[in-house]
């Protein structure tokens, strides 16, 4: 049996990716909130945990906002592998990737890039950020159609984060091809040639090559710095001081490698889920193109609708008891952003794509200790583009169905065929 066809909460495991490839996770997380919020999945391989579903928006507010009880340190993933000696003995995997840590290290590292990412400097980077959308948006405009994946939604935020990163240009379709690699590594498209594509192993491989790729990269730009010192993130964190110590290079590599991935895998989805959204409710794309006033809502009801990031995880130092359910020391609590976001106790009518709902409290971005450092480039990347776009190829819309990314991680789209009258 499919787990499409599941009917009680006893036959879910969300391990499975295949869920996610073709769609299916809603209609599971409606299950889960109603019948067992708290979920145990048993060990989906013998390298892997079993770990704890939470699927009610209540209990991620409560994990999220305890980093002593729930941590992150032992892995952010519900694929994590379990306290690896590999890692350990690495000096440069066993750099710390602040997503990573814990208090007090946690915000000691966040501190260190804080500045780049506060309203102000978020604001003054919007007439940039428009320009960049309105180069993306010419290289598409006079030719009717395109793949708004890759052509439109990917262009954006890969610019942003290796221009805030100083990543030379000739580099970025390489960092997206490395992100990819490392989180889509579970998916056929991604992996390289002479895998055993669509295994465990071929997974493996095409994420240690992809981190492999890019810390060889960062390498670099470190050594570049070393020299001639620059006000980029990555000379940031070069000539960084915490308390008179330096980071690391295993440090600064985990962290160039943080912003990279984070920068580019997401928001990216919430702009092509965005377009998808937009374009399966044609009546709230029209109510935009009439009310553009209405953006703001309408990126919060994007990001509440596409969930880019499906899941965070954290592992528990204690025992402690959720709705009833044991939680015991060291099992991996898996936070389902998706499900949180259409939590009925929280949305009114939550499978309803709304551009005016307010409120409209989503956890797309987390909350507390590790709430997304990139959330405000993250809304005024998704906002200016839907204004530029909708401004300048209004009739834009779906030419074919979207092709999903084989990943429980990722709420990802591949591929998003679009037709528009070409721009004279
Ligand atoms: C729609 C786009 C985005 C979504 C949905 C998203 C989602 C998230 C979520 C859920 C977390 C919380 C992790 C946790 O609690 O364990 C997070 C953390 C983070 N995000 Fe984002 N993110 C987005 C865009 C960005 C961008 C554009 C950047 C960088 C420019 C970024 C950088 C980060 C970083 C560095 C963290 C770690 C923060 C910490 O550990 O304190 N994100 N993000």
């Amino acid at each position: 049996m499919t787990q499409a066809s599941a009917r009680s909460a006893d036959e879910i495991n969300l391990a499975d990716q295949e869920i996610f490839l073709r769609g299916e996770a809603h209609d599971l997380f409606r299950i889960l909130r109603r019948e067992r919020p708290v979920h145990w999945s048993a060990p989906a391989a013998s390298a892997l945990s079993g770990f704890w579903s939470i699927t009610k928006l209540d209990d991620v507010v409560q994990i999220s906002r305890n980093p002593e009880l729930f941590i992150s340190g032992h892995g952010i993933t519900m694929q994590s592998p379990q306290g690896s000696t590999q890692i350990q003995n690495n000096p440069i995997l066993s750099g710390r990737m602040m997503i990573s840590t814990d208090p007090p290290d946690h915000v000691r590292l966040r501190r260190l890039v804080n500045k780049g990412f506060t309203p102000r400097a978020v604001r003054s980077l919007e007439p940039h950020i428009r320009e960049i959308t309105t180069g993306i948006i010419d290289d598409v405009a006079a030719r009717g159609s395109c793949d708004f994946v890759t052509d439109v939604a990917a262009q954006l935020p890969l610019a942003v984060i290796c221009e805030l990163m100083g990543i030379d240009r000739q580099y970025w379709q390489l960092m997206f091809e490395l992100t990819n690699r490392v989180l889509g590594s579970s998916d056929a498209e991604y992996q390289t040639e002479g895998d055993t594509v669509g295994t465990i192993e071929a997974a493996r491989a095409t994420a240690m090559q992809g981190w492999g790729r890019m810390f060889e990269h960062f390498m670099n730009m470190i050594e570049e710095r070393k020299a001639q010192p620059r006000q980029d993130l990555v000379g940031i964190l070069v000539n960084a001081d915490i308390d008179g110590e330096q980071l690391s290079l295993g440090d600064i590599l985990q962290f160039c490698a943080l912003l990279v991935i984070a920068g580019n895998e997401t928001t990216r989805n919430a702009i092509s889920g965005g377009m998808l959204a937009l374009a399966q409710h044609p009546e709230e794309k029209q109510r935009l193109i009439d009310h553009p006033e209405l953006i703001d809502t309408a990126v919060e009801e994007i990001l509440r609708w596409t969930s880019p990031v499906a899941h965070m995880a954290r592992v528990a130092t204690r025992d402690i008891e959720i709705r009833g359910q044991r939680i015991r020391e060291g099992e991996r609590v898996v936070m389902w952003y998706g499900s949180v976001n259409r939590d009925e106790d929280y949305f009114e009518d939550p499978y309803r794509f709304d551009i005016t709902r307010s409120p409209n409290d989503h956890l797309a971005f987390g909350i507390g200790e590790h709430f997304c450092l990139g959330a405000g480039f993250a809304r005024l990347e998704i906002k200016v583009m839907f204004q530029e776009l909708l401004r300048r190829l209004p009739d834009i819309t779906t030419a074919g169905p979207p092709e999903l990314l084989r990943s429980n991680f990722i709420a990802g789209i591949k591929h998003l065929p679009v037709e528009y009258t070409p721009e004279r």
